[in-house]
């Protein structure tokens, strides 16, 4: 898929993806994900930061409430009017620009640190998007990300339900096999018809890799990885919402901090 394709699908998915998860139907995020990526996230109190695909600026708005001075930038050019919109909206000193993940708009060593939340894996070239997070750190600094988990997020997966409706299980297949852009529609599943009715599914084009291409790209780059984890929902949370359950069975994400060399 060509990057400007990436770009348009991104720019097509931002004002539906905007509404519905501002209206708090990205469950997987709220619950989980950005707690369990917040929890891992070093003290980056008074630091320069870049966060690579950040959408809407939800959770650039949590690094920045952690008092860093960040930067967020997204391919999609709608995305980043929706987080300079609710930066006007609500002052809280952050920037944003346009800019692709994998030729970032920004001079060697300019960062203290860098994220990226749920966005490597839509990025065409995982490898260069490292490289480029590595390139834009000053040495010393980290790249933490998030990404949905390479072991089970594959061509062939079906959720394996018990009598009550309950994940027991996951079938996963396909592993091996390298999407390059093929194209996946949905919406949140969280969303009830109402709040859905009239929107367009997103489009999301993926880019599966192997759980060692992802490894192999970080240790090529010349980080050293510091931490990984593979969150998953308390009962305190699947009590409080249901239906990330199934995250309890296997592993739906995996978090990665790694630092580059001083
Ligand atoms: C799943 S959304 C996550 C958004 C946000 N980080 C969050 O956690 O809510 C993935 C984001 O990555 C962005 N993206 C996709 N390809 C990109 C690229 N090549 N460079 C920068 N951003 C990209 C998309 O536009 C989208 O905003």
């Amino acid at each position: 898929m060509e990057r400007d394709e990436n770009a348009r699908c991104w720019d097509g998915n931002a004002d539906a993806w905007t509404k519905l998860s501002r209206a708090g139907y990205d469950v997987y995020r709220d619950f989980l994900n950005t707690p369990a990526f917040l929890a891992m996230l070093p003290d980056v109190s008074g630091r320069r930061g870049i966060d690579i695909g950040c959408g809407e600026g939800s959770n650039t708005r949590l690094v920045a409430g952690r008092g860093a001075r960040v930067i967020g930038i997204d391919v999609s050019p709608r995305f980043v009017e929706h987080a300079l919109e609710a930066e006007r909206r609500e002052p809280i000193g952050i920037e944003y620009r346009v800019g692709d993940a994998i030729a970032l708009p920004f001079r060697d060593a300019a960062f203290e640190f860098a994220v990226a939340f749920m966005s490597l894996m839509d990025v065409p070239d995982h490898a260069r998007a490292i490289a480029e997070a590595f390139r834009v750190l000053e040495p010393g600094g980290f790249l933490q990300f998030s990404i949905l988990h390479p072991c089970t997020n594959t061509r062939h997966r079906r959720n394996l339900r018990d009598a009550t409706g309950k994940t027991f299980a996951l079938e996963v297949g396909r592993y091996f096999e390298r999407t390059d852009g093929h194209v996946d529609e949905w919406l949140f599943s969280a969303a009830p018809a109402e709040a859905k009715q009239g929107l367009p599914l997103f489009r999301v084009p993926t880019f599966h890799r192997t759980v060692a291409e992802w490894m192999n790209a970080i240790v090529a780059a010349g980080f050293a990885i510091e931490r990984v984890e593979e969150p998953f929902a308390s009962d305190d949370v699947v009590r409080r919402c249901p239906s990330l359950q199934d995250t309890q069975q296997a592993p739906y994400f995996l978090h990665v901090r790694c630092r580059k060399p001083r």
